[in-house]
């Protein structure tokens, strides 16, 4: 790859698979805009990392060739990956977004839940000033470590055994990240961090998460406070006005953010950025909501998608809104905060369009992209 001049951040673009494609034709089209009209220097480059990577390579994860080809970007925009009509469940996750979080250390999964005003929340009675938080997810080990085994294997006493792996350093590293974040929102006058685990039950695990809320509880710049994982869902949905920052473990953060994303109203608005704390390697920047093949393919009388079929009529009910959020803080973090904002507010405006939910995709994209070249 040839940078052609220093001034151009440099973004590695992954569309991936089915809905990836769709939304990230929305962020390229905006950020073409962008570029145009906002004086944006972006030097973009497209890698077909996916299903039909995968199967013509007959590779099961990213090899060292891609990830050294992705590392001298700046930044790394993912559209969603994963095709089960096609290949194995679960290859294209691990052998992508799994593989490029640990092999990146991006040891934070930044995931904001927020809830816009002029946005409806599932929720009846809160609004835009309860739901106003930020999921710190681990995102490089936790019980998506990868160790684990199978024992007895083929007969009645097979046994599946998955690890969880909670290392200090990680642990402590990522709450001092969440304390940063806390200061500088400014949510609480002192800044409130949660640390979510599960340690009267997880026991091993659950000393590093105790030995890291013992170790900053003292502080008196934060307030520390720690919540089991059960009663910390429940409060979210019951009282979301408590959270600030949330810390927690892998999975746990995972079925959280899926939740947060019905708070601020819905899968199709949630976003993400996979971050690299210390800037060695690049941080990647997706929409939570995965490829979504029912918005795809036509489907079977059970609702399962039909291998091969396409049906560009529901592709329209795609939104792109959390693929826009996302390439908005991914322009944030490397530092074009103006454009960022330009994008974010061109979403917005969509989400808070009285026809939102029936406008097709194009409209949708268009709409974006007119905000931006009228900002
Ligand atoms: C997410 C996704 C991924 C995860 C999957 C696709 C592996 O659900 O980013 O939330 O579990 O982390
Ligand atoms: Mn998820």
């Amino acid at each position: 790859m040839d940078r052609p001049d220093k001034t151009y951040h440099r973004i590695a673009f992954i569309p991936g698979d089915l809905n990836g494609i769709t939304v990230t034709k929305a962020v390229s089209n905006a950020n073409l805009d962008l570029e145009r009209h906002l004086n944006l220097q972006i030097y973009p480059e497209s890698f077909p990392y996916n299903t039909d990577y995968f199967l013509e390579k007959g590779i099961k994860e990213l090899g060292d060739e891609e990830l050294n080809e992705l590392k001298k970007f700046d930044a790394i925009f993912l559209g969603a990956v994963g095709d089960d009509t096609r290949i194995a469940r679960g290859t294209m996750e691990k052998g992508i977004l799994l593989k490029i979080r640990k092999e990146f250390n991006q040891v934070v999964n930044l995931r904001p839940v927020v809830l816009f005003d002029g946005v409806c929340s599932r929720i009846v009675d809160k609004g835009s000033r309860d739901i106003d938080m930020v999921i710190c997810r681990e995102n490089t080990e936790g019980l998506y470590c990868g160790g684990g085994r199978i024992e007895n294997a083929g007969t009645d006493d097979e046994v599946g055994i998955q690890e969880m792996r909670c290392s200090y350093r990680v642990v402590k590293r990522l709450t001092e990240y969440a304390i940063e974040v806390a200061k500088s929102r400014k949510r609480f006058p002192t800044p409130r961090v949660h640390m979510i685990f599960k340690s009267n039950v997880l026991e091993h695990a659950g000393k590093i998460w105790d030995r890291v809320y013992n170790e900053f509880r003292q502080r008196e710049d934060v307030d520390i406070r720690y919540m089991h994982f059960d009663i910390f869902l429940a409060n979210m949905v019951d009282h979301p006005e408590y959270f600030d920052v949330v810390v927690t473990e892998n999975l746990m953060g995972d079925g959280a953010t899926d939740l947060g994303a019905i708070l601020q109203g819905g899968i199709g608005m949630a976003v993400s950025g996979n971050i690299n704390i210390d800037g060695k390697f690049p941080s990647m920047f997706e929409p939570i909501h995965g490829t979504a093949p029912d918005k795809w393919y036509g489907l079977d009388e059970r609702g399962n998608p039909l291998p091969g079929t396409f049906d560009a009529g529901k592709v329209q009910l795609i939104r792109p809104e959390a693929a826009l959020f996302s390439y908005a803080m991914l322009l944030e973090h490397i530092g074009e905060v103006k454009a960022g904002g330009v994008l974010k507010r061109a979403a917005l405006t969509n989400l808070r369009h009285s026809e939102y939910k029936f406008m097709p995709l194009d409209e949708l994209v268009e709409r974006a992209c007119k905000y931006v070249r009228d900002a």
